[in-house]
């Protein structure tokens, strides 16, 4: 088979820039090794900033998003028992973020492939790159017990962090950058109303905790834990109780505790590879970087990754011009340098690292006491969080 463009990983990067690139009328196809269902069943995060939503929209995808998606204005965030309102929409002049969770997100790319271009193949394994050097590159997979050969313009790697198209890449022509943290986040997805109808940032001595919501009927709620624990250790009871000690006592004693529907651990890390490309294969999201999720950053460095990379794609196709694609990794990588910072810098300023000294609490202590009284602190948050412009 010969398409232009072949795309590894079916997650959000994978399956909007097929959206994308349907509607721009490029021949493609999607390989994804999971089934759809496994895909489905990943909880993510799910703060969209606004030039995610644009993209979602764009790629004709938005119909639920705009009809369930809740927008949020502002957040809350506390430390020890000072608490801070960041009022996005003050701030920044702008609307804020749309709270719309990633696993619909990707149900809605799915349920437009399956209606209008069925470009998404699912459990296919064994991919293996060739020629990725060269401007003819092509990839040989399996699936339903055969082999099959696909030869294409280009390869885009969206295949997560574990994938395989970085590690296609020789060690001596890109760069890593790493930081791991020392410790994870135990999440707990419960059939119950969020605590309060915009999240909640807490910095506690005991720990980290977030509270965050799907719907007005959903919660998404998360503590710091051990890199070390596994979900299975906590029971609910365990996790409540720990998430009550550690946010303000006027919001844990209006907490509604239910049975969680779905517990796991994230580790946290931040990762980037430099160039975002090798030769005919491009990296996008996962595939090229990570960030922690204390930002909510993830799924929107993603789409902003697609959105150069589709029109770099379609500014190819329709005009015999390589200028975007050739512009791709530089203009990515300085979008997602400044996402890694403000990731970092909201985990640094939130978590309570086990090997911290004193000092370091006491520095904590300031940057959340100058970020309460001081507007230029509060608007350079927000300008973050809402997203910095594509
Ligand atoms: N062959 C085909 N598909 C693969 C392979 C492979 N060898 N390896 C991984 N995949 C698939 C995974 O099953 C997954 O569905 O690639 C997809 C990658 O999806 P994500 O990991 O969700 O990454 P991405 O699409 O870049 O989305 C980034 O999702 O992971 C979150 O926090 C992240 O919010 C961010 C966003
Ligand atoms: C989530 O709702 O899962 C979520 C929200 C905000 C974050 C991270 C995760 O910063």
């Amino acid at each position: 088979m010969r398409v232009q463009v072949a795309i590894v990983g079916g997650g959000p990067a994978g399956a909007l820039l097929s959206r994308l690139l349907h509607r721009a009328g490029i021949d493609h196809v999607v390989l994804e090794l999971r089934t759809k269902e496994y895909v489905l069943g990943r909880i993510r995060a799910g703060v969209l900033e606004k030039g995610t939503v644009d993209l979602l929209r764009k790629a004709g995808v938005s119909a639920r998003m705009d009809t369930d998606g809740l927008m949020h204005t502002g957040f809350r965030m506390t430390f020890n028992d000072q608490s801070l309102r960041i009022a996005l929409d003050d701030l920044t002049g702008g609307d804020g973020v749309m709270v719309y969770g990633q696993t619909h997100v990707q149900r809605d790319l799915y349920d437009a492939d399956a209606a209008d271009g069925n470009h998404i193949q699912f459990e296919v394994s064994n991919i293996e790159l060739s020629n990725v050097d060269t401007t003819s590159p092509s990839l040989t997979y399996q699936k339903d017990g055969e082999t099959r050969e696909i030869n294409c313009d280009f390869v885009i790697g969206c295949d997560g962090f574990h994938g395989i198209c970085r590690r296609t890449i020789p060690e001596d022509r890109i760069r890593k950058f790493e930081r791991t943290y020392p410790f994870g986040w135990l999440g707990v997805l419960s059939e119950t109303p969020p605590v309060s109808h915009e999240l909640i940032y807490t910095s506690h001595e005991r720990g980290f905790a977030l509270c965050s919501m799907r719907s007005t009927q959903l919660s998404r709620y998360y503590i710091q834990c051990p890199v070390t624990d596994h979900a299975g250790d906590w029971s609910d009871a365990q996790f409540w109780d720990e998430l009550k000690r550690r946010l303000p006592n006027e919001v844990a004693d209006t907490l509604v505790t239910g049975k969680s529907i779905e517990k796991s651990i994230a580790v946290l890390r931040s990762y980037v590879v430099e160039p975002m490309r090798f030769g005919s294969l491009f990296l996008a999201g996962d595939a090229a970087h990570i960030v922690p999720p204390a930002g909510a950053k993830g799924l929107n460095l993603a789409a902003s990754d697609i959105h150069y990379l589709s029109e770099g794609l379609i500014q190819f196709y329709r005009n015999d011009d390589s200028q975007g694609l050739d512009t791709y990794s530089q203009k990515a990588l300085a979008r997602i340098w400044k996402a890694e910072r403000f990731s970092w810098w909201m985990t640094n300023l939130t978590h309570l690292f086990p090997d911290s000294s004193p000092f370091e609490r006491r520095m904590q202590e300031a940057e959340f006491d100058y970020l309460a009284n001081s507007r230029a602190a509060q608007l350079a948050l927000a300008e973050n969080y809402i997203g910095l412009p594509l």
